[in-house]
């Protein structure tokens, strides 16, 4: 079985990544399995933008080691370091009809949603087609992605078929997406949990910073007074409450509807397991901040081995559209 997933490098990573997506990445290691950070896909959208893209790698190589991703167990490498990526992403560009591209409902919501950005732009039209070149370059037969990320798979699979179509070669296997049991983790307003709504708890939050973003989450509208029924069903503390302090959660919900809870104790009491939880990624991010040649070594061995199977896979590529023999 073969493993691979990225993270774009726009920031720190969130609670929404780890249980969305990151819980996976830890569950599949062992596998071979490859994970990348997909700085390439970050400048999609951060061209216009001066931040770091490269300051934002190291956030997301620390997030990937704090959750338990262990350098022994899998590849951990930058995209932008395999230049094979681009390469079959060229080769893969080739073939991929511009109405796929131009239908796929995440491009148009994404287009939407980064009001402030203009992504009419070539690369970001071809985001799917670099995705599906990560992919592929692996023969990953599993991905572990959020919910968000299932319309790019499809893609990279009816591109898959396609060449398999054109050149008569059967090369890569489907690669499957494989989701966590919390693909939609809840941000301190309720929404999804999201960098660009701004309602995110990272994995390195301290915890005076957990607690101040607990205290300013919504709770039941309807529910102004200590003495009012509430409705857990409709409070995203009572979300967290699921997900964070599961075992206590039903007597959560009861003493919420009887008005036998306040909201204020309420959420400190969801701040300090959300704390328990996150304490040992924070302890082990300190540590690895205080690393940097040991990251610069993983990364360095991530990329050889990256390498070694993407230049076979490309080759494999570039001979069966006829740029090699
Ligand atoms: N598009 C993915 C995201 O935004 C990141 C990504 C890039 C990815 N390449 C990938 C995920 C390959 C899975 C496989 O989260
Ligand atoms: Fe939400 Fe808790 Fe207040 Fe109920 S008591 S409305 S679950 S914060």
């Amino acid at each position: 079985m073969r493993v691979l997933s990225g993270t774009r490098p726009t920031g720190k990573l969130h609670l929404g990544n780890l249980l969305g997506a990151l819980e996976n990445f830890k569950k599949l290691q062992g596998e071979e399995a490859f994970f990348m950070i997909a700085d390439w896909h970050a400048l999609t959208t951060e061209y216009e933008s001066h931040t770091q893209i490269a300051d934002n790698v190291q956030e997301v190589v620390l997030d990937y080691l704090a959750s338990g991703l262990d350098p022994e167990k899998c590849v951990i490498f930058v995209q932008s370091e395999v230049p094979e990526h681009v390469e079959l992403a060229m080769i893969l560009s080739m073939i991929t009809p511009l109405g796929w591209l131009e239908r796929n409902p995440t491009y148009k919501d994404q287009i939407r949603e980064m009001k402030g950005k203009d992504l009419h732009t070539h690369g970001f039209l071809g985001y799917p087609v670099l995705q599906a070149a990560d992919i592929l370059l692996y023969k990953a037969d599993k991905v572990p992605v959020g919910e968000d990320q299932l319309p790019h798979l499809e893609l990279a699979r009816e591109i898959l078929r396609r060449f398999h179509f054109l050149y008569q070669v059967e090369i890569f296997p489907e690669p499957e997406a494989i989701l966590t049991q919390t693909p939609k983790v809840p941000g301190t307003d309720g929404r999804k949990m999201s960098k660009s709504y701004n309602n995110c708890i990272y994995l390195a939050d301290d915890s005076a910073c957990v607690v101040q973003k607990a205290k300013q989450m919504l709770t039941d509208p309807a529910r102004l007074r200590k003495t009012d029924k509430g409705n857990p069903d409709v409070c995203p503390v009572f979300a967290h409450h699921r997900l964070f302090n599961a075992e206590a959660s039903a007597a959560v919900a009861d003493e919420c509807r009887s008005a036998q809870r306040g909201c204020v104790d309420c959420k400190l009491q969801v701040a300090a397991k959300m704390n328990e939880f996150l304490e040992p990624i924070r302890t082990r991010r300190e540590e690895w901040k205080k690393q940097p040649e040991k990251i610069r070594a993983i990364l360095d061995q991530g990329c050889r081995k990256a390498r070694a199977v993407a230049q076979q896979t490309l080759l494999q590529t570039m001979r069966a559209v006829g740029l090699r023999k």
